[in-house]
């Protein structure tokens, strides 16, 4: 009998502390539940829905994972959500930036409402700074040689022809990137971030992609890669592989994750949307 190749099991992230904004929910959520099944130690979501937030922790378990009611915009609640998670896990490796938002209209320059804009900018641009930041400052305090990863969009790749605030609010977060990790580098400190395309999550919906059906007749056609349509798991495998060893000699880096999408004539504003039938 032929030998049976064996399987790689390792696990990636044995032994560390993960911290994972908006991890109650879609990409944060798969996340959470993959650094856990690579053996983290700990895993703390942080995030302000608390009901949600609760249930997916008690569902991984509550010995290595927690949740910590966290608005990412306010320096002072992130700063105690990173010194909790190293008083109670006694240390902090890796910080998983990825709470995010999206307006409720088109949003295009033309009538840009700059009361929305405040918002998705204070969550997606501000918070991820204050994130960074506090985590950083623990983990050069604590001599820890972590790893920060970010969550942008494709749309730091390429443009809609609505959501000009929270594309805006995504280049922030990839200029955040690149400039921390000029900074950080010098104290072994790593930072990257991953770009999805669509996925299907609740903020998905937001924009009008209600099943994920819908999400494929989006995309699929716009992808080179066939036969696959992009999943929150797929999005945490990326993320997986810059939070561990595997990337060790990678920072400042933008991994997308879009399928080789090749153009995105998606998310049409009003106006156009039902001369384009979609
Ligand atoms: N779904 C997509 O198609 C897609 C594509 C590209 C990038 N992204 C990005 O991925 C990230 C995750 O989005 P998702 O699709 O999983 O959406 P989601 O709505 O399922 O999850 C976002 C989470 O962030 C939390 N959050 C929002 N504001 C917060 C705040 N002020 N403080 C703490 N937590 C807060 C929410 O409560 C929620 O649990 C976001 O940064 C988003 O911009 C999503």
């Amino acid at each position: 009998m032929a030998d049976t190749p064996s399987i790689s099991l390792k696990k990636k992230l044995e032994g560390k502390v993960a911290i994972v904004t908006g991890g109650a929910s879609g990409i944060g959520e798969a996340t959470a539940r993959l650094f856990a099944e690579h053996g983290a130690r700990a895993v703390v979501i942080a995030d302000i829905q608390a009901e949600k937030g609760q249930s997916v922790a008690e569902s991984i378990g509550s010995q290595r994972c927690s949740y910590y009611q966290c608005d990412v915009a306010d320096e002072e609640q992130v700063k105690s959500m990173v010194e909790w998670t190293v008083k109670t896990y006694g240390g902090v490796d890796i910080l998983f930036s990825n709470a995010g938002i999206i307006g409720s209209s088109d949003q295009t320059i033309l009538d840009l409402d700059f009361s929305e804009y405040d918002t998705v900018m204070r969550v997606n641009a501000r918070g991820m700074a204050v994130c960074v930041k506090q985590a950083a400052r623990k983990m050069m305090e604590l001599g820890t040689k972590g790893a920060i990863v970010c969550t942008t969009s494709v749309l730091v790749v390429m443009a809609a022809q609505t959501l000009t605030d929270y594309t805006m609010s995504k280049h922030a977060v990839l200029g955040l990137v690149r400039a921390a990790s000029q900074q950080l580098g010098a104290h072994g400190i790593r930072i990257n971030c991953v770009s999805p395309s669509g996925v299907m999550t609740p903020m998905a919906k937001k924009i009008g992609l209600a099943t994920a059906g819908d999400l494929e007749n989006l995309f699929g056609p716009l992808t080179s890669l066939k036969g696959v349509a992009l999943t929150a798991e797929h999005v945490a495998e990326a993320l997986l592989f810059l939070a561990s060893d595997d990337s060790a000699f990678i920072t400042g880096h933008n991994l997308v994750v879009d399928g080789g999408l090749i153009s995105m004539p998606f998310l049409k504003s009003e106006e156009n949307h039902h001369e384009n039938n979609y």
